[in-house]
């Protein structure tokens, strides 16, 4: 059986919620972009305006959602969540908007996915806080301009290329949430073994951290295995030995990498000599979505050095061979 703790990536699953820090302080790691927010909310604050429209993107699992609620909240105003993919009337879009109060906070998931004709109706609404609709049909059409509550937009995307140039401009503050480091999942590792109410080995949530992948949704998810590890063999603690007993089950290797990337990287390797090989290509040679590979497999596997992309498509690289253990062949630097 495949254990998968990557591929439902893109969504939030209901056990999440409970592990969401509501305070910017409790928000462990993103220093930077929580160091420029905070100045922002201030500001607002201060002014007793809404905040500027900011764009969050990055990788899944990141903190992107996470963020968007603690933003709210420290705003002291109310947050609707909605995603670009269940946007499809301009009625919807319409109806969400102007129920919004003052420096409300609108989430709007996935916004790359966002209807090019749900677009339109954001640009007036978060440039000058209005709607511009029509009414009547034909020669009794008319334009009416519906005056909207001062609002914060607050747009997540992995694909922060894919957003038109027009609703770029529009975002205030563009952020991108980075890759977390091992001490920064290690902390978050043991937040969550406080939450759950459990004791961890400062080893075992170092050896979870590690192999996260740099993303604490997969830190999490990786805890709640090994969690159930640890209740099976009767253990209140979660040892460094149940930690890497349950880690080695689940086919998480050293790096984090768990069995398809290893089976991307092994087509790679084996089917199409190392590449370049087309994400088309190497997808269904894999039987997984290239999409999948691009937004959740991929950005990890770059940042490793497991892989790179050239013009004529992906390549393996020495590192990947090496941690494959198989021979490096001639053409490789
Ligand atoms: N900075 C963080 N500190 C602690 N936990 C985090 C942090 N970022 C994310 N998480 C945890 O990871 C899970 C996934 O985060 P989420 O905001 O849903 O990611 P995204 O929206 O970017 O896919 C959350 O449930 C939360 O428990
Ligand atoms: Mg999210």
């Amino acid at each position: 059986m495949e254990t998968r703790l990557m591929d439902q990536n893109l969504h939030t699953d209901d056990q999440e919620l409970s592990l969401r820090p509501v305070r910017l302080n409790q928000y462990i790691g993103q220093n930077k972009v929580k160091a420029n927010i905070q100045v922002f909310i201030e500001a607002a604050k201060l002014r007793s305006e809404a905040l500027d429209h900011i764009l969050l993107y990055g990788p899944p699992g990141l903190g992107k959602t996470t963020l968007a609620a603690i933003i709210a909240h420290e705003l002291g105003v109310n947050i609707r969540y909605t995603s670009g993919p269940t946007l499809e009337r301009s009625g919807d879009l319409a109806a969400i908007l102007s129920a919004l109060e003052p420096g409300d906070v609108l989430f709007i998931d996935e916004i790359h996915r966002m209807p090019r004709n749900i677009e339109e109706i954001l640009y007036p609404a978060m440039e000058d806080y209005c709607l511009d609709i029509i009414i009547g049909k034909d020669a009794s059409a008319r334009n009416v301009r519906i005056d909207l509550p001062p609002f914060t937009l607050v747009g997540a995307t992995t694909r922060a290329g894919d957003l038109s140039a027009p609703l770029r401009d529009r975002f205030g503050v563009m952020s991108r949430l980075e890759y977390y480091s091992i001490e920064e999942l290690t902390l978050i590792v043991e937040r969550t073994a406080t939450i759950f109410d459990l004791t961890i080995e400062p080893q075992a949530a170092v050896e979870i951290g590690r192999r996260s992948r740099g993303t604490p949704r997969i830190a999490n998810r990786i805890f709640r295995r090994v969690r159930d590890f640890a209740q099976v063999y009767g253990s209140d603690t979660i040892t460094t030995v149940i930690a890497k007993e349950a880690l080695t089950r689940l086919e998480i290797d050293a790096y984090g990498l768990d069995h398809v990337d290893h089976k991307l990287l092994l087509g790679m390797i084996e089917r199409f000599r190392g590449g370049p090989v087309g994400l088309e290509a190497l997808a269904a040679s894999i039987a997984e979505e290239a999409q999948t590979i691009e937004d959740v497999y991929e950005p990890f596997l770059l940042q490793e050095g497991f892989i790179q992309r050239t013009p004529r498509g992906r390549v393996a690289t020495r590192k990947a061979y090496e941690h494959l253990q198989l021979p490096i062949p001639e053409h490789i630097i």
